[in-house]
């Protein structure tokens, strides 16, 4: 037995003892582990993405282990505008509804995500010329897609990443066509069309203070002008290694004294090679030599190290725990993380805490032991 099984039987083994563990359950890869949900229950909500074949249960062993381990969702992709609203007067509302009837029969609650965002948005939309005709389009897809889910999803990103590095404003399209104010105004629009859902803007890299500074502005401008935000999305897209614990724990502080919550909302350890710190899904990098270098397996440092990280992450959380609604992961298996394929396709990436046997990997039991130390 090699020193990295020999702590994961033996972390298990003291954490059964603890907590008592889930009973057997038909078809799950991984029968007999302790549950995050279960675990952070009196915390905050635990996570995951979900994809189309996901939504679509067509992966017993996945759909096992989520149901034994989360109890919030959100859909990678199926409800950004490219996919729920692929042309002007037509929207795809077959496959989230899916989502909210398999979040209702597993004791699941969904993020929505997310309403406006530069990105994957529908070609006509890019095509639209007038300003006019593009504010009749914001506002038809808030209303429509929002109103459609009141009372049915938890929350809504209803912004998504529209801040620069430096704090400034993104010049999306959304910026150019409408002006500063659409930040606010998604929200106002949101509000009025689900009165109930918990109204978050989402960013990336916002844990870091110049970015961070444009963030707690945007949400001023928004509290000023008396419209409602609820909280605010960290996405958490880190770096093995690298995490910013310090800057994570002062956004933390800063965000809640705004009277907000905060929610880490796509959390995922990069441990591959990459020459930038981010999320931005259109930048790429170039392959190389060495850019793909665990193809077989992980070696036991990076796991070390990757459980580490996880570690402290969520001894920050429980940390702050009164200031935390959610804790979610990009995905449920390494399998699954769209880290295999972004910056550079194809590679082999080991960013969660499910292995690609749907097997619970050493950052698992630390996170589970964290949670249940309290
Ligand atoms: C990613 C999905 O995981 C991919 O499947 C898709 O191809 C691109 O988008 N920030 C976000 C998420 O807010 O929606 C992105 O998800 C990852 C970065």
């Amino acid at each position: 037995m090699n020193t990295l099984m020999f702590y994961c039987c033996h972390v298990l083994a003291a954490v059964c003892l603890n907590m008592g563990c889930i009973a057997q359950t038909s078809g799950n890869a991984a029968a007999g582990i302790p549950s995050l949900k279960e675990t952070y229950k009196a915390d905050f909500l635990i996570g995951t993405a979900l994809n189309t074949g996901q939504i679509n249960e067509r992966d017993q062993r996945a759909g096992s282990l989520i149901a034994q381990q989360f109890n919030a969702a959100t859909p990678e992709n199926i409800m950004k505008a490219q996919l729920i609203h692929p042309e002007w007067d037509r929207y795809a509302f077959d496959l989230p509804d899916k989502l909210i009837q398999y979040g209702n029969r597993n004791g699941i609650v969904i993020n929505g995500h997310t309403l406006i965002w530069h990105s994957q948005l529908p070609a006509f939309a890019r095509r639209i010329q007038s300003v006019d005709s593009f504010r009749t389009f914001f506002s038809d897809h808030i209303k429509t897609v929002a109103g459609r889910y009141k009372g049915k999803v938890q929350s809504w990103d209803v912004v998504n990443e529209a801040l620069n590095e430096d704090g400034s404003m993104r010049r999306s399209v959304f910026l150019q066509q409408l002006g500063p104010g659409f930040v606010t105004e998604a929200f106002r629009l949101a509000a009025e069309a689900s009165p109930g859902t918990q109204l978050y803007y989402n960013d990336y890299n916002n844990e870091q203070p110049a970015k961070r500074a444009g963030c707690i502005q945007l949400i001023k401008n928004i509290q000023t002008a008396g419209v409602r935000i609820d909280g605010v999305g960290i996405q958490g897209h880190w770096h093995v290694g690298k995490v910013p614990f310090k800057n994570i724990e002062e956004s933390i502080l800063q965000y809640a004294a705004l009277g907000i919550k905060v929610a880490f909302t796509e959390l995922d350890l990069e441990v591959l090679p990459r020459n930038f710190q981010g999320a931005d899904v259109n930048q790429r990098m170039q392959e190389g030599a060495g850019i793909d270098p665990y193809k077989d397996a992980l070696p036991d440092s990076v796991q070390l190290q990757l459980a580490q990280d996880y570690e402290n992450l969520f001894k920050l959380f429980i940390k702050h725990r009164d200031k935390i609604a959610r804790v979610t992961f990009w995905g449920v298996t390494d399998g699954d993380s769209w880290l295999n394929g972004w910056p550079v396709r194809g590679r082999t990436n080991y960013p969660l805490l499910f292995d690609r046997n749907y097997q619970p990997k050493p950052a698992f039991y630390k996170v589970i032991e964290v949670g249940s130390r309290k």
